[in-house]
């Protein structure tokens, strides 16, 4: 017997970083994948573009803990992913609840969604040292997802361009970039909690235009949101060339997502092959991809 299961990646159309205070965001899952494949085999053994191990805490941490929270079953385990790493897109939650859902099948161990995306976050929790559970919430659940409510708005019906700078990408970024806006915060919160607070507003507002597909305006407040993240200092040069050469080539908004330091850019817009075609000439990866209500899927 073998069992394939895909988890998709996701982006945050607004409230990165002021989620971690407690204001709303909006993420959505995006129709990039990593696919699991496990068997039962005669030891544990682990196979991704990194190479093969065994249990290997080092080198494949999350794959390695969701074998071990499961009770070590003798599984081989493959990994192949369309997600970049370490880039905002939320790789880690993908191969984290995509090896849950495929040995769940595989062993018969009677997991239901909320199981697995509970698993995955306290997996990452572990790897990671602290996680939100938006990652791994999204990648089970798929959709557009009101964050912390968990309220699943309707699909956006327009195409969405993902661009990669190519550079910072760590999966220890999101750590010392929260951890960063937390001091500038500390030393000067009469100026910074009003950031905070204002990009808590864009996912409120946020709500009522995906239900009225404005996404003129939602656009407006995606470059509105980039901008205070900017502000916040998490931003980059490269990321913002990036942002600069989307719209200008008619994007109805684009914005840095995920914790930002490099990694990628978001940009809605209905041109996606002008949109992708100037964020490669501006130095970036251009990847065209779409919104999905689909999360873990068994294949
Ligand atoms: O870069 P990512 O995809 O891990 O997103 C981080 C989002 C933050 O709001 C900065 C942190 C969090 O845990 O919500």
């Amino acid at each position: 017997m073998k069992t394939t299961c895909t988890a998709p990646g996701k982006i945050y159309l607004f409230g990165e970083h002021a989620v971690v205070y407690g204001e709303p965001a909006i993420a959505c899952a995006v129709e990039l994948r990593t696919r699991v494949r496990v068997k039962s085999s005669k030891e544990i053994s682990i196979s991704s573009d990194i190479g093969t191990t065994g249990l290997d805490f080092e080198l494949h941490p999350y794959v390695s803990s969701a074998i071990q929270k499961l009770g070590s079953p003798d599984v081989s385990i493959e990994i192949t992913s369309e997600i970049p790493v370490g880039s905002g897109l939320g790789s880690s939650a993908a191969v984290t609840v995509a090896t849950l859902s495929a040995i769940n099948i595989e062993c018969g161990l009677g997991y239901d969604k909320d199981k697995i995306a509970k698993t995955a976050h306290e997996i990452e929790k572990e790897v990671q040292g602290a996680a939100s559970p938006t990652d791994t919430f999204v990648s089970t659940f798929g959709g557009v997802i009101e964050i912390p409510s968990r309220k699943k708005l309707e699909i956006l019906d327009c195409g969405i361009v993902i661009g990669n700078t190519n550079k910072g990408a760590s999966p220890k970024k999101t750590a010392k970039l929260v951890k960063q806006v937390a001091q500038l915060k500390e030393d000067f919160p009469d100026s910074i909690n009003p950031i905070i607070k204002t990009i808590g507003s864009f996912a409120r507002h946020g709500e009522i235009m995906v239900a009225q597909k404005k996404y003129q305006a939602l656009g407006k407040l995606m470059n509105v949101n980039h901008g205070l993240l900017d502000a916040l200092g998490v931003c980059t040069m490269e990321l913002s060339a990036l942002v600069y050469a989307a719209r200008n080539a008619g994007a109805y908004g684009a914005k840095l997502t995920g914790a930002g330091g490099g990694g990628c850019m978001a940009a809605l817009t209905d041109s996606p092959f002008e949109v992708a075609s100037a964020i490669e000439k501006a130095g970036g990866t251009a990847i065209i991809t779409k919104f999905t209500s689909d999360g873990v899927l068994q294949e």
